[in-house]
């Protein structure tokens, strides 16, 4: 398999529907929150509003996993949030709530069937195979860089460029590259720039293989290393994150990698952040959510996923390390959304402008 070589960075392939291939890839987890729904009498309960707690203390169900499904079922229009409390929408109350039915029964499917055991039993036995995919697979990353290409990476710059990022900087670090497409894509989009990559050791032979493919080895420095252990050497006016897991992360973890970052911008330099995360509700998109109960599931642990940040939560991080002014720049359909942060305040930026 070869490394895919673009010449427009800007344009979008014609044909290309990635809203069909969230579709596909989550279209079971629509069956199974819905049916889990209806066999755990879920839409029965919800004819008036009640929390995730209030609910789960009723029926006897875990609350971590009560609320994953409840906003689950938000993200498919089946209930209505509003002010924390749940409710039936208006299809859930006059078709599902007391005769709901279902084709085929989730409560007997080997995978999704773990669900509804969650819902009633809490924590149940992993399912083994959990943990990171394997980042440092060629053709994994290809299929990443694929994904980018076909929408994402174009998305992501017009957000930034609206921002005027990339006239404020000469040099840009992206965090967890991995291909590199989007450090490949800044440069051939803002020629003048200087980047580095900065991935685990196994993944670097691959950015490697990216970089050299569009001729940049001379404008694009690799450097191994891990976000959340190790120093990161140089300087920037831009660090970019894009995907890197980091609702699966502990806060204060994400907390040491944004504190580290904070140190290697220059002062008027900013972080940027792109994520499968919802702005500021878990409820916002179904297919984010469904790509957590997959990893949910598979655990077994209502607990694993304890925190799940939003981007309003990057956001507070981002403060609390030391960039005073953030902002939600938006979505990337409903499947990523793109914060950042500024090291300068605007009182700063006033000032600095001022005196120069
Ligand atoms: C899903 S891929 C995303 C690649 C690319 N940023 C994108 O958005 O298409 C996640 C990448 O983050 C890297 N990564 C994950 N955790 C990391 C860490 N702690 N330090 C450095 N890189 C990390 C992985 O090795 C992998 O290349």
């Amino acid at each position: 398999m070869e490394v895919p070589v673009i010449r427009d960075f800007r344009e979008i392939p014609e044909g290309v529907d990635t809203g069909l291939l969230l579709e596909c890839e989550f279209g079971m987890a629509k069956w199974a929150v819905y049916t889990t729904a209806v066999e755990y009498g879920v839409f029965d309960r919800l004819s008036s509003p009640s929390t995730a707690e209030e609910l789960a203390e009723r029926a006897g169900f875990h609350p971590t996993v009560t609320k994953h499904l409840l906003d689950a079922l938000v993200g498919l229009g089946l209930l209505v949030k509003e002010g924390g409390r749940y409710r039936n929408s208006s299809l859930a109350e006059r078709v599902l709530a007391r005769y709901g039915f279902v084709f085929s029964s989730a409560k007997r499917h080997p995978f999704w069937g773990r669900l509804g055991r969650m819902l009633v039993e809490g924590k149940i036995e992993p399912l083994g195979g959990e943990g990171e995919p394997p980042f440092g697979d060629f053709e994994l990353q290809r299929h990443y860089a694929l994904r980018a290409l076909a929408g994402e990476f174009q998305a992501t710059l017009k957000l930034m460029e609206a921002e005027g990022i990339f006239s404020m900087i000469r040099r840009f670090i992206d965090v967890g590259g991995g291909h590199g497409i989007y450090a490949i894509g800044f440069m051939k989009t803002h020629p003048g720039l200087k980047g580095a990559i900065l991935d685990r050791p196994e993944v670097l032979p691959i950015a490697r293989r990216f970089v050299e493919a569009y001729g940049l080895e001379e404008k694009i420095e690799l450097i191994a290393g891990d976000i959340f252990r190790d120093r990161v050497p140089g300087s920037y006016e831009l660090a970019f994150i894009s995907n890197i897991g980091l609702p699966y992360v502990p806060p204060d973890a994400i907390e040491a990698a944004f504190g580290e970052l904070h140190r290697v911008l220059e002062p008027s330099g900013v972080l940027v952040v792109k994520e499968i995360a919802p702005h500021r509700d878990w409820a916002e998109s179904f297919y984010q959510l469904a790509h957590q109960l997959l990893a949910l599931v598979q655990s077994g642990d209502p607990e694993w996923l304890a925190s799940m940040p939003t981007a309003d939560d990057f956001m507070g991080i981002m403060r609390r390390v030391g960039f005073p002014r953030t902002k939600f720049l938006g979505w990337i359909g409903r499947w990523e959304t793109v914060v950042m942060g500024w090291k300068t305040g605007e009182e700063d930026l006033r000032r600095t402008t001022k005196e120069t």
